[in-house]
């Protein structure tokens, strides 16, 4: 690829994939690459799975749009399935992550606003990553996606991730906070997990309860099954008010949702907020479709299984070069030892072990392969990956 007029917002790597089947990507000369990252999270029914691309071809070839001004039987199809395997009241369907929580912390702000607040703010976490609408994305820690965009910083408290103590603190300092927004798992920001796992979640919602705060989870990336689990929080006994999710949510078709529970539930009216393509038929059905698979197989256990597997095969082999291993079902965080120089590996694992990975946080290989991923694949992800390591100290 030489001439583009596409912007540059990518560093993109030098290889494209003409089709993809399950847990693997080929390119045009039809070389496999074993795929342990799915598109960010995205597959995690594998490629094209037939289902899904059933669903596509179906309503593809019957209705695409029609808008929200009319009725959309697919959209409460796809509705009454995730909200009852997500546990919340009622859903809006948006068209990607960001827009998915732009639409929380809007809530939030009505939630505020019914308070009588002047200047709402919302506690997010370090190294959180919520998306690139400017709100969202004020929300976001990394400070390279936020360089130059004046962020609503007045609108966020930042607070050390896993850290209830400065909660509390916060809680004491500032006037009008309305909500706290926080990954289970944070996936951008290096795979990080709470030191008391999910039960982290539990104290995170309690806090909110005392002081009436919404108590709102970034499911976009943990969400879908990709923990073993419909959403991460389910691990826990903690329940959000409001739940956001996309990715694995249309298996590579662009569909956000944000979910509301109990207070939150009715915030948004007719007017308050909207979107011209969320929720179309299409998109519908495709989420039906998701959530079809999901329901009726064994998937999910599939993903907790394979993970621990993967998780378990690291760290055996590579555990005596200082190598651990974190994250829940197919989100894998593969820790290497902080001097490392992992700036080739992304590179090398896919020139040398046509082996599709990424690293976030600097030294944390993230993994994130397809939930129904198979053991011999599984055991190749793990052996192309211990490969690769052994060879790079
Ligand atoms: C936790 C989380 N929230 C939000 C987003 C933004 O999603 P999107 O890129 O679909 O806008 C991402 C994307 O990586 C994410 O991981």
């Amino acid at each position: 690829m030489s001439a583009t007029y596409l912007m540059p917002t990518y560093n993109r790597q030098p290889i494209s994939f003409t089709r993809g089947s399950g847990s693997w990507l080929y390119t045009k000369d039809d070389t496999p690459y074993l795929d342990a990252l799915t598109g960010i999270a995205v597959c995690g029914l594998g490629h094209c799975h037939p289902q899904v691309t059933d669903a596509i071809q179906q309503q593809a070839a019957t209705l695409v749009h029609t808008s929200n001004l009319f009725g959309i039987d697919w959209q409460e199809r796809a509705g009454e399935a995730l909200c009852t395997a997500a546990q919340m009241d009622s859903v809006f369907f948006a068209n990607s992550g960001a827009e998915a929580n732009e639409a929380a912390l809007k809530l939030a702000r009505l939630y505020a606003n019914q308070q009588g607040f002047a200047r709402p703010k919302v506690i997010v976490m370090e190294q959180s990553f919520h998306g690139r609408t400017l709100l969202s994305l004020s929300a976001t820690a990394n400070p390279k996606a936020r360089e130059g965009f004046y962020t609503l910083d007045e609108d966020f408290i930042r607070v050390p991730f896993g850290d209830i103590e400065a909660i509390k603190q916060a809680a004491q300092k500032h006037d009008e906070i309305c909500a706290i927004l926080v990954e289970p798992i944070q996936g951008e920001g290096g795979l990080n997990t709470a030191a008391n796992g999910f039960g982290y979640l539990e104290a995170l919602q309690a806090e909110c309860d005392a002081h009436n705060w919404l108590f709102m989870l970034d499911e976009v990336q943990t969400g879908n099954g990709r923990t073993g689990k419909y959403f991460a929080y389910q691990h826990s006994n903690a329940r959000p008010d409001v739940l956001t999710t996309a990715k694995g949510l249309g298996n590579g078709f662009p569909v956000g949702a944000c979910m509301v529970r109990g207070r939150a539930n009715g915030l948004f009216g007719a007017g308050s907020h909207g979107s011209t393509y969320g929720g179309t038929p299409l998109a519908s059905r495709v989420v039906h479709s998701v959530y079809d698979v999901l329901a009726n197989t064994d998937i999910m256990n599939n993903a907790v299984t394979e993970g621990q597997f993967i998780r378990e095969t690291l760290v055996d082999a590579l555990g005596q070069y200082g190598v651990s291993a974190r994250g829940a079902g197919m989100m894998i965080g593969v820790v290497l030892p902080e001097d490392m120089d992992c700036t080739q590996l992304v590179n090398r694992a896919r020139d040398e072990q046509k082996l599709i990975i990424n690293v976030t946080g600097g030294h944390v290989i993230r993994l994130l392969p397809p939930l129904n991923m198979r053991r011999d694949e599984s055991a190749q992800v793990a052996d192309r990956l211990i490969e690769l390591l052994k060879s790079s100290w």
